[in-house]
């Protein structure tokens, strides 16, 4: 994988060994304090994300440069990164032998480990720490115990959910998804991975807002609310939320996993952990990483499929439900293995609008980044930072890379799949205890198939109003077509 685009620098040469021009990397990080104060208010207020990565990509003609990323002073003491948006170089970032992975998952700062009962948490951790393996095995057993509830709780939950909404929309004439989306992802979870649905429990329906204050006191340095920036700036980017703030609420999730999930903290104890290192994680990982992932992905999933429009929509029904009478009315893994253009249509959502955009990796030694056009030298200890939208929107890679293009991965297609990169890895390859890809890659992989067939078991066709914000899409349903065949 990365190997293919990293190599060990040769200096006797101004090519490497691919025949690639050495440059320079361009771009500098300006005068200490004032250059990452400019860039980050580039970044949130003047230009936006993307025109902040594509404008300087445009002036130094390279999709390698150097730049600060957001939040600098005073939270974090080193924001100076080399940018990745390209197809190609990009991968870099997955290979563990080439750069560290150790408390950098949200970036150049981290949060204070306070958020997280004074444990550094699995996300945080380099697969050359032993905590990194022990975990992630316990995390590996927690899916593979639950796997057989997977689909029976998926089903249940938004079942309700879909009927509850085709309700408010004949009420009131439209529908907001994603409240009660958050609502339904939550009871799901807790269904699917300890058989205990939170709202039968003292979190009752305030787990979602729980959730959202606490990954805000994370992700506060790193996000924009839409305020004007002489709010945000002191208050979310200069100094972090003190996490004394949220400490009551964490307990109210704790107790929940703590109480819910006895046979996981059983086996925790067996691998060698402590029941309560494995509770903080597990806590992390279903409301951090696995809610955390769905209340973005599945708008994103209505977002661009109900933006494909009806002739999509219909071709999806028609497969979806041919493979399911033809499975006995049943919805298996296998079945949903028989639906080709559904799964495209899937891996589609996550190469256009990747769910998690930002990557990063500190090089172990001196390296050789190589983009298309040239390869560039860097020096142990920097930091790499690839902004994957761009990197899976690679014009060089895919054509009509902004286009949402339902039927890109079938047939001959599927060979683009190793280009698509929201599992901090190849589509093509899977996490194992010596890598940094996502734990819960199949699962997500799993319900996300399984949203796209309830829907479209359910209707020929549906309506979106979409607001899409740097949080996110917020999307409003303004009709829902009942199946008519
Ligand atoms: C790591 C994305 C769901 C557990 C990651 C990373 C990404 C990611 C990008 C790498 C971060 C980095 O190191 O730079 C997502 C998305 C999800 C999702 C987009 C949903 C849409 C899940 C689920 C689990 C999970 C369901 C449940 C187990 C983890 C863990 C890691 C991780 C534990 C760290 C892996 C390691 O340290 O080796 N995820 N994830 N994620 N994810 Fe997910």
């Amino acid at each position: 994988m990365a190997s293919a685009s990293v190599i060990p620098i040769d200096d006797s040469s101004s090519t490497d060994v691919s025949g690639l021009p050495l440059r320079d990397i361009p771009g500098d990080y300006g005068l200490p304090f004032i250059g990452p104060i400019k860039d980050r208010l580039d970044y949130f207020y003047h230009q936006g994300v993307d025109e902040f990565f594509r404008s300087r990509a445009q002036k130094y003609e390279s999709t390698v440069y150097r730049v600060n990323m957001p939040p600098g002073p005073f939270i974090s003491s080193n924001p100076r990164v080399i940018v990745s948006l390209d197809g190609k170089s990009f991968p870099v970032l997955f290979d563990v032998s080439k750069v560290e992975k150790r408390d950098l998952f949200t970036g150049t700062y981290m949060p204070s480990t306070k958020l997280t009962g004074g444990y550094r948490v699995l996300s945080y951790l380099d697969p050359s720490e032993t905590r990194h393996s022990q975990l992630k095995k316990l995390l590996f057993y927690l899916l593979m115990s639950r796997s057989s509830h997977m689909i029976p709780e998926f089903s249940s939950t938004y079942t309700k959910l879909f009927e509850s909404l085709e309700k408010d929309l004949a009420s009131k004439g439209k529908v907001t998804y994603n409240s009660p989306g958050e609502q339904a992802a939550f009871s799901f979870l807790g269904r699917c991975y300890f058989g205990v649905d939170p709202v039968d429990t003292q979190l009752g329906t305030n787990g979602p807002n729980i959730i959202a204050i606490w990954v805000l006191f994370h992700l506060a340095p790193i996000i924009t609310l839409g305020l004007p920036a002489f709010l945000e700036e002191p208050i979310l980017h200069t100094f972090p939320l003190p996490p004394f703030l949220i400490k009551k609420k964490y307990k109210r999730l704790y107790d929940y996993i703590s109480s819910s999930a006895g046979s996981v903290l059983d086996e925790a104890e067996k691998m060698g952990l402590s029941r309560e290192d494995a509770c903080h994680n597990i806590l992390f990982a279903t409301c951090f990483n696995t809610f955390g992932g769905i209340r973005i992905f599945f708008p994103s999933i209505l977002t661009w499929i109900g933006g494909a429009g009806v002739k999509l929509h219909n071709q999806l029904a028609q497969e979806i439900r041919t493979v399911i009478e033809s499975n006995g009315g049943q919805v298996t893994m296998s079945a949903l293995e028989k639906m080709p253009l559904m799964k495209s249509a899937v891996y589609e959502v996550f190469r256009i609008d990747p769910p998690v955009p930002f990557q990063y990796g500190k090089a172990k030694s001196d390296l050789i980044i190589e983009s298309h056009d040239a390869a560039y030298e860097v020096k142990k200890g920097e930091m790499i930072f690839g902004y994957q939208p761009f990197a899976t929107k690679d014009p060089k890679i895919f054509d009509d890379p902004e286009e949402y293009v339902a039927d890109r991965f079938v047939g001959e297609g599927e060979k683009l799949l190793k280009h698509v990169l929201w599992s901090n890895g190849p589509e093509t390859e899977s996490p194992t205890l010596e890598n940094k890809q996502c734990a819960g890659k199949d699962f997500v992989i799993l319900i996300s198939r399984l949203f796209v067939v309830e829907l479209f078991r359910r209707y020929d066709s549906f309506e979106v109003q979409v607001k899409t914000t740097s949080s996110g899409h917020t999307v409003v349903i303004t009709s829902l077509k009942k199946a008519s065949f």
